[in-house]
């Protein structure tokens, strides 16, 4: 160093004080963020040592190793203290975390139940899929329903007995002739009436009936109703669509037979049974729904020109359809909502 003394502020005493105050802040860090931060405060652009950096252009020539090796070393302490105390806080985060996080493997697990549709409802859309699957499309009506779309327009005459007390929940006041619809046939009226022709629905969707509840009968049960309306349909029509319909929810061997019935709404009406061949008390013949060609005075009742055009409809209870198809002793267990009846059925109950 020469004997003048320096202009410039690069002397010991100032690095020195600039290195301890960065060495005491990095100590008391109690975090890796609060590190980063004192980093930025006594070794970034605007730190004192940064500043001291900055007058190294005044530095006379004779002095500038020395400096420079001053200034190094003062880098160096701070970055090594950096480093040391980032290690340290690091270890002690992680061992932190570690606690925090423990898991303890001997505890008993919580079993969540995540639940599943009812085996009506998973049945119900089973059915409609296959529909689905032929084109035809999904038609909805009201629960409540009024009585010209639930009998009038079906055919079921004033004194029908259908119409009787002990069959259908009567909503009062009657002079507003609501019901609670006893059967799906309505939505044949609404959609005729709604729709464009041809049509070609299927309407799953409850229905009520003042039965009381046993094993084989519930006052709210489901049915799934088909209408085709079409030009040339015939009988023959109706039977492959209700044998194809039995081989997709019975399996490949079942087998539909047809019989004379009556319905107000359908002529000729037919009782259709399925054959269920493996059955487990053997092999049987079981009713399975109503169906039959839509008579002429049903589609008049919609404005349709019967000479045109024709069809067939038919109706099955789904609860029914379940009960037969698994061998169900009572139709109680499925209204009941027991989650162990779900679960036969395959349901993560
Ligand atoms: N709606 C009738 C019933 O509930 C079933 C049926 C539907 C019959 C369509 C013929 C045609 O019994």
């Amino acid at each position: 160093m020469s004997d003048t003394p320096s202009t410039h502020p690069i002397n010991q005493e100032a690095v020195e004080a600039a290195v301890e105050a960065a060495l005491a802040a990095f100590a008391s860090a109690a975090t890796v963020a609060e590190l980063k931060a004192a980093r930025t405060e006594h070794s970034g652009d605007a730190s004192a040592i940064a500043q001291l950096n900055a007058q190294m252009r005044q530095v006379p020539k004779d002095e500038k190793a020395a400096t420079g090796k001053l200034m190094g070393q003062a880098r160096g302490r701070i970055e090594g203290a950096y480093k040391g105390r980032e290690a340290e806080l690091i270890a002690k985060e992680a061992a932190e975390r570690l606690v925090a996080e423990t898991v303890d493997v001997t505890r008993a697990p919580v079993r969540a139940r995540i639940g599943s549709r009812h085996p009506l409802a998973q049945l119900q859309d089973e059915a409609a899929d296959i529909f689905i699957g032929m084109g035809w499309e999904i038609a909805e009506g009201p629960e409540l329903e009024h009585e010209w779309f639930n009998f009038d327009a079906l055919g079921f005459d004033p004194d029908h007995p259908a119409r009787a007390m002990q069959d259908t929940f009567f909503v009062e006041p009657a002079d507003r002739h609501l019901i609670l619809r006893t059967h799906t046939s309505p939505v044949q009226i609404r959609s005729l009436l709604s729709r464009e022709l041809p049509v070609y629905v299927v309407c799953p969707g409850r229905v009520y009936r003042t039965d009381e509840l046993d094993a084989t009968h519930t006052p709210v049960f489901q049915q799934i109703e088909g209408l085709a309306i079409d030009k040339g349909l015939t009988m023959a029509h109706l039977r492959g669509t209700l044998e194809h319909f039995a081989r997709q929810m019975f399996g490949e061997a079942a087998k539909i037979r047809l019989r004379p019935n009556f319905f107000p709404f359908t002529e000729p009406s037919a009782e259709m049974d399925v054959w269920q061949p493996n059955a487990k008390g053997g092999a049987r013949w079981v009713e399975w729904g109503g169906c039959g060609m839509v008579d002429p005075r049903v589609l008049a009742a919609a404005g349709i020109d019967a000479d045109e055009y024709q069809g067939f409809a038919f109706g099955m209870g789904i609860e029914r359809t379940l009960q037969f198809r698994h061998d169900l002793n009572d139709m109680r267990d499925m209204v009941e909502g027991d989650v162990r009846f779900n679960r036969q059925f395959g349901g993560l109950v």
